[in-house]
């Protein structure tokens, strides 16, 4: 992967983001959704990339654009030397919602750089680059806790866990809270939480919960490229939201979809097995203000934006703040901001 693609793919993000901001507080995700997926196709398809999207909206029956196995980019043969996963949105409830850390991220890799995960539940579990080599989801979160402690030289008090405040984690939420860790309960956009922990002078620690496998995927990649460690596991649907005779069905279509597309459900996957080599770019920008990244800010012609641009190889960490005059933009792309 060339390393001036990067900050090709931070454009990708930053449109997204763009497009998104209209549609802040508006309470309506969809249309937010909608705007941010056109924008970042668009921008998408004018690299010099022959490239082809490995994590997007959903299959070609569910997803009119970015659909798993759309072509991408200006330059085409059979087979596409780029792979991409991207969440125009992770946290479209949030930004419908105005609530803070919704961001829009993109991962960029070789032909094989990711694990081509189903769109269906992932437990997660993520830790900086001190614990690498230490977590070990088969082993139960208390047990991992303790290690984290030792290697960072802390008392259970001084870590912070961010965990999807979602009702299925209630009880490790009230088991971490008692044991003297501090929760961190994020309503959505776990993908943030995950790029925090890796960051340095962090103030979380670890990022345990069930969210989107495909956010696990796209978080690998800067888990990854920042050196930090991640454990995923798939689970199906009914062990997540209850048996109800749906779910029931659903998860019987995942563990085919699983089948079919040869990923284990149930095991545990190391951070190789979710992204295979360091020759990758990752680019989040922010649409909400949050911990991570500034949001979008619009006066009149003039829009700014904050990106974080990682790349692997290198392990470099850009912070881009941009200003968009808008009039000077692509008007197609205008017109959907
Ligand atoms: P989207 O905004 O892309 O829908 O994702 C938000 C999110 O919170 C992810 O960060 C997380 O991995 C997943 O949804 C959790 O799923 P659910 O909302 O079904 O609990």
């Amino acid at each position: 992967m060339n390393r001036v693609l990067a900050i090709e793919f931070s454009r990708v993000t930053e449109a997204a983001a763009l497009s998104a901001f209209s549609w802040i507080g508006r309470g309506n995700k969809h249309a937010a959704d909608d705007v941010a997926v056109k924008a970042m196709r668009l921008v998408l398809n004018q690299i010099a990339i022959n490239g082809e999207i490995i994590i997007g909206e959903g299959e070609i029956d569910e997803a009119p654009m970015l659909y798993i196995g759309e072509r991408v980019g200006l330059l085409y043969s059979k087979e596409a030397d780029i792979t991409i996963a991207v969440d125009p949105i992770d946290g479209t409830r949030m930004t419908a919602m105005g609530q803070a850390d919704a961001i829009s991220v993109l991962a960029a890799g070789g032909k094989n750089s990711f694990l081509k995960a189903p769109d269906m539940y992932m437990e997660k579990l993520v830790v900086g680059g001190v614990e690498k080599g230490i977590i070990d989801l088969n082993l139960p979160l208390s047990e991992n806790i303790k290690r984290i402690a030792k290697k960072k030289n802390k008392v259970f008090s001084q870590l912070t866990i961010a965990i999807l405040a979602k009702p299925r984690h209630q009880q490790v939420i009230e088991e971490m809270q008692q044991l003297g860790l501090r929760v961190m309960m994020i309503p959505d956009g776990d993908v943030a939480a995950a790029v925090q922990c890796c960051l340095p002078n962090s103030e979380i620690d670890i990022m345990y919960g069930i969210g989107g496998a495909p956010e696990g995927v796209v978080a690998a990649a800067a888990v990854r490229a920042l050196g930090g460690d991640m454990q995923a596991r798939l689970i199906l649907r009914d062990k997540v939201k209850g048996d109800t005779p749906e779910n029931v069905e659903l998860a019987q279509q995942e563990a085919n979809r699983c089948k079919q597309m040869n990923v284990p459900v149930n095991r545990v996957l190391k951070l190789e097995e979710l992204v295979r080599d360091d020759n990758i770019i990752f680019s989040a920008t922010g649409i909400t203000s949050g911990s991570l990244l500034k949001g979008v800010k619009r006066s009149g012609d003039l829009a700014t934006t904050e990106t974080l641009l990682i790349r692997g190889r290198s392990q470099t960490v850009r912070k881009i703040e941009t200003m968009h005059y808008l009039s000077k933009k692509d008007p197609q792309l205008v017109s959907l901001m």
